[in-house]
């Protein structure tokens, strides 16, 4: 397994330039099984989950090349089974996003349930409460949910709570669905919009997205189309993290600052010094930080994959800064290993009390996910000597290049094979 050695204290300088965002991505590639058509899209974020996503995607028959660059070319003309096997669904929960395409145009999908992970247990049940009203049958045995239906019937689907992935494979499958469909409490975040993009530019009749109602009125079929991904507001939210907690001066290139205000008002009042353009920004650090709690909400509030990187800041701040995670119920594993680092972090349930400012010192530390990952790291751009990261796996799951990226700004970071 990879491990990253970081050697802390150095001074960062220079532009990054932002990924595609992964999460917009995924939902994207799994629409290639709504048509016939080829699917081109672009701005691609080569990251370990696109591959797994491309694996899942072959396996059920489609054909996905990319062209050693950021674009990915996508074509189901036919599949060749209707089933997500748990090997794939285990190492991505994402996987699930075949489930409401392959109802919607094949009347059938059988799709691993996805099981809980490290940061909570993840139920899928608004998914399938979903495709219930829209005429599915759902049926959960031995481990697998089996979907079936005719062709489906729009509905109005209420949501109990706000779900990103819940939303985007009822909104997959009610564009392929007979009549309208409303979404009700539908999430609010960018990536949903930008899937609503790429499946109106498809043919889908959809409205509303980036509001909590989405309207959707079926179509018999959709065609192909070319779409660009939207940058990576998380990768933009941990670069800005890195340059806020060292003696920085970075610019963030080809990015969105609209998709992260919740995150840029939470940094600033931490003291970060932030700059932002049209699709740039710039951050510089070596100011003293101050404490400032915060609540991980639905967008557009504060990130819960903002969180980990916020709470190695919050180690760099003065003052006691209490951290409140209200989406996921476990996830403040990366707290114990920042600790191991010095960090003097207490937590409360769903609380975590960071008290600053705390002298880090490098350490061999475990990856827990892929958001605890870039915690890590931030923490060990300022510690005092040598960090391991180990189990970097994770981290090789989100973010395109991220040592490289770090690294053309004068970060001392290497990998171990
Ligand atoms: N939930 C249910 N039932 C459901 C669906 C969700 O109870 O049927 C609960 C979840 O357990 C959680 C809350 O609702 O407590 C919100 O979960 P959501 O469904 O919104 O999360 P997700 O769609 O599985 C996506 C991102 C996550 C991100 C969350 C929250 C993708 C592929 N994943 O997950 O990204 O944390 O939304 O914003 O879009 C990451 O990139 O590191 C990551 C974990």
């Amino acid at each position: 397994m990879d491990k990253l050695k970081i050697t802390g204290g150095a001074r960062l300088n220079g532009p990054v330039r932002i990924s595609g965002a992964k999460n917009s991505a995924l939902p994207a590639m799994a629409a290639c099984l709504l048509t016939e058509g080829e699917l081109i899209l672009e701005n691609m974020p080569m990251v370990n989950d696109i591959l797994t996503t491309r694996r899942l995607l072959r396996e059920l028959g489609a054909e996905v090349e990319f062209d050693g660059g950021n674009t990915a070319r996508l074509k189901a003309t036919r599949i060749a089974s209707h089933e997500a096997p748990y090997d794939l669904v285990k190492t991505m929960r994402a996987s699930v996003l075949v489930l409401g395409p392959l109802l919607a145009r094949f009347g059938k999908a059988r799709v691993s349930l996805p099981g809980g992970c490290a940061i909570g247990a993840r139920p899928i049940d608004l998914h399938i409460k979903g495709f219930e009203k829209l005429g599915a049958t759902v049926n959960t045995e031995y481990g697998y949910v089996e979907a079936v239906a005719n062709r489906l019937k729009g509905a109005n689907i209420v949501f109990e709570k706000i779900t990103v992935t819940g939303t985007e494979n009822l909104m997959m499958a009610a564009a392929l669905a007979e009549g309208q469909s409303t979404l009700v409490n539908a999430a609010l975040e960018p990536e949903i919009s930008d899937l609503a993009d790429l499946l109106n530019k498809m043919g889908a009749k959809i409205s509303g997205a980036g509001t909590s109602v989405i309207t959707i009125e079926g179509v018999e079929t959709l065609h192909g189309a070319t779409h660009s991904i939207i940058p990576d507001r998380i990768e933009t939210g941990t670069f800005l993290v890195a340059g806020a907690i060292s003696e920085s001066n970075l610019e963030l290139t080809r990015c969105n600052p609209s998709h992260l205000s919740g995150v840029i008002e939470k940094l600033r009042e931490a003291g970060a010094v932030i700059e932002e353009g049209a699709d740039s920004m710039r951050v510089r650090g070596g100011n003293e930080l101050r404490s400032a709690d915060v609540i991980t909400h639905e967008y557009p509030g504060f990130a819960t994959d903002m969180q980990a990187q916020y709470m190695a800041m919050m180690t760099q701040a003065k003052g006691i800064s209490l951290i409140t995670e209200s989406i996921f119920e476990n996830r403040f594993m990366h707290a114990s290993e920042l600790m191991r680092m010095g960090a003097n972090i207490r937590i409360d349930g769903s609380r975590a009390v960071v008290a600053g400012k705390s002298r880090l010192t490098g350490a061999t530390v475990i990856a827990s996910d892929l958001r605890a990952s870039a915690s890590l790291v931030l923490a060990a751009l300022v510690a005092e000597g040598v960090t391991t990261v180990d189990r970097i796996y994770h981290l090789d799951r989100g973010y395109e290049k991220i040592e490289e990226k770090l690294r053309s700004f004068g970060a001392q970071i290497e990998r171990l094979k």
